[in-house]
């Protein structure tokens, strides 16, 4: 009797022991990304879920059509009901607004259309209230042709000669010429003529934009304190602005700058696409800049660790170095642009797959990843991807491993607005003409944040905001969605909370798997802990997919933790992982039965099933209990 209850229990372990060693865990496909370097407490910035706020359009508290720090800092709570971490605020500093904001006049001042130096400290203590965080928007590369600097740059002043990038021009058969080829982000040549100073200065964006010259000191200097101003402040970081223009090449030994070569695909002379930047972006001076920007952050040690979010659209092995070197800190949070500059709404699974995989596995040991969807540069996602694809992108930049970047609006399923060749405002696309402004203009993802149905969207109440308010906002606001359980927005705040809850959405390891054309898979697991598989059907065709096919180790069954608003399934229902069908642009995230334990043999991971291992263990224990029921039955 005793031998055969052994022989029992013996089947029961191999039954469980068996399969755990013969199948190793996990794949070792090139698409799977081990993060195991993050296995502690993460940083707050690490999974931070990060929210931008264009001010002109979040909130009006005076009535004047222009939002502001005031209504800001009212709104904060809606942040804190999402889930947001931190919020980086677009340019609230002194500017004519010739490019709203991004032309600063004085950088350590507020200005006057967005409040005062105190509704600031009320912006931060109320922030500080919510346990939340708030960035500003460095814009080095350049200042306002209004700011003092540059009115004494011009005069000659000994001490702000310097201060921009100036130069005679060349001769021509003896006429004057721009210094070299260079071209404006915003059109037409980079250099202007100063009737009073006599000379071109330099402006890689508008012609109110002139570049500062990062190969002065002072300036250099200047700019640090810049940083340590609002760092004493208590901003918890900065987004830096348009990094990659801050250096340009130093002029040769003659003094004169080499013009850049040309693109042949681009036939419009005044085009930024005309010519190959080599000279312009992207200067080995301008990383070493960042790293010296860290270091001033590093400098302040009170509270929690400061954090830099660099915009850059260079080639990926350039943006990679804005994290640092070997010996030096840099950007903590370069932007991962590849969602916004590598996906269209044509991409199919295996695009997605390959775009996550390419910042995944360029980025260097030890750093964290980010994903940004939209900005105020950028069609709004509804638009550029798809209405119905919004609640799919916001599981995708969450579950990802690292920081969520989510632009205003883009939570609701805002789109861009059109707005006419007559009300169009934006710089970049006035300095074109009407029948080209559309592929410029960004005012169209710029217009009011929706509050309400209420006039104006309850973003204002004056007769004219400053950009027309969207003809949708009766049905997209933040009060109508609050009332729809399967809103984007509840989707979006249910999004955030498993991100803040969930040990494996934090620190779990990560394998993005394109399941066929249209369905992608991203999973993230970690030991003793829940697997979770975000899928998302891509497109309009019914999909079936098998998951245990896909990947190695996931439970017969998955529960079902949150889905897209289309889908029919509810939150807590259990599916078949080798049998799942998707409904058209459905989109899922699954969690397992069990966690795993995991352990090693001759080097390779091998798995067991918790469930399974308490399951052997409560044999264990039953058997022995009944040893001993023997052992006693038999002495009595
Ligand atoms: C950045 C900003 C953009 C601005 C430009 C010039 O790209 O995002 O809005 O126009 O820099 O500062």
């Amino acid at each position: 009797m005793l031998i055969s209850v052994r022989a029992l229990l013996m089947l029961l372990l191999l039954q469980y022991i068996g399969p755990a060693l013969s199948q190793p865990y996990p794949n070792y496909h090139a698409d799977f990304v081990d993060i195991d370097h993050r296995r502690t407490e993460p940083k707050w910035w690490q999974t931070g879920a990060f929210y931008q706020i264009y001010p002109r359009s979040f909130k009006d508290s005076n009535g004047d059509g222009v939002g502001d720090l005031n209504g800001i800092a009212d709104r904060l709570p809606y942040l804190k009901e999402l889930g947001i971490t931190a919020t980086w605020l677009s340019p609230i500093f002194s500017s004519p607004m010739a490019d709203f904001g991004y032309d600063i006049a004085n950088f350590t001042e507020i200005a006057p259309i967005f409040g005062t130096m105190s509704d600031f400290e009320r912006l931060m203590k109320t922030a500080k209230q919510l346990d939340m965080k708030i960035i500003l928007d460095f814009v080095p590369n350049h200042s306002s042709d209004e700011c003092d600097w540059f009115k004494r740059s011009v005069a000659g002043e000994a001490e702000y000669k310097d201060f921009y990038v100036w130069h005679a021009g060349r001769m021509v058969n003896g006429t004057r010429q721009p210094p070299s080829n260079w071209l404006s982000v915003f059109r037409g040549s980079a250099w202007e003529w100063h009737e009073t100073r006599k000379e071109y200065y330099l402006h890689q964006f508008l012609k109110k934009q002139p570049d500062l010259n990062y190969r002065n000191p002072k300036v250099r200097e200047t700019m640090k304190n810049v940083l340590r101003f609002w760092l004493a402040k208590g901003v918890a970081g900065f987004r830096i602005d348009a990094v990659p223009s801050v250096f340009e090449i130093a002029p040769d030994a003659a003094g004169q700058y080499r013009d850049e070569p040309r693109n042949d695909w681009v036939n419009d002379p005044d085009d930024y696409g005309y010519l190959q930047h080599i000279y312009t972006v992207d200067q080995p001076e301008t990383l070493a800049m960042v790293y010296e920007w860290r270091a001033v952050l590093d400098e302040f040690k009170d509270g929690d660790e400061r954090i830099l979010l660099a915009e850059t659209y260079s080639p990926i092995d350039i943006v990679m170095q804005y994290y640092g070197n070997a010996t030096a800190e840099g950007a903590q949070l370069p932007f991962n642009f590849l969602l916004i500059t590598e996906i269209s709404n044509k991409s199919n699974a295996v695009d997605y797959a390959q775009t996550i995989q390419k910042w995944l596995q360029h980025m260097p040991q030890g750093r964290t990843a980010n994903w940004v969807l939209g900005n105020h540069d950028q069609s709004r996602v509804g638009s550029r991807l798809g209405a119905d694809r919004v609640d799919m992108l916001n599981m995708l930049i969450t579950t990802l491993p690292g920081a969520s970047v989510t632009y205003q609006g883009e939570e609701l399923g805002m789109t861009d607005v059109w707005i006419s060749w007559k009300d169009t405002v934006d710089p970049s696309a006035c300095n074109t003409n009407a029948s080209i402004y559309e592929h410029f203009s960004r005012d169209p993802e710029r217009t009011p944040f929706q509050w309400s149905g209420d006039a104006d969207a309850g973003f204002s109440n004056a007769s004219k905001t400053w950009l027309p308010i969207a003809g949708d906002y009766k049905q997209v606001n933040v009060d109508q969605e609050r009332q729809q359980p399967q809103s984007h927005l509840n989707i979006y705040k249910d999004l955030l909370q498993l991100k803040r809850t969930e040990k494996t959405m934090q620190l779990g390891n990560i394998e993005v798997k394109a399941l066929s054309g249209a369905v992608l898979a991203v999973k993230r697991f970690r030991e003793n802990d829940f697997t979770y598989v975000t899928l998302l059907n891509i497109f309009d065709g019914f999909e079936t997919v098998n998951l245990n096919q896909s990947f190695s180790d996931l439970t017969a069954q998955m529960k079902v933790v949150l889905v897209s608003g289309n889908s029919k399934r509810k939150v807590d229902d259990l599916i078949d992982s080798s049998s799942l069908q998707l409904l058209p642009k459905e989109s899922l995230i699954l969690r397992s039965t069990s966690t795993y334990y995991t352990y090693y043999v001759n080097g390779e991971h091998r798995k067991l099933p918790v469930l399974g291992i308490y399951l052997v263990l409560a044999q264990v224990a039953l058997y022995l209990n009944y040893c001993q029921v023997l052992a006693l039955n038999r002495r009595w």
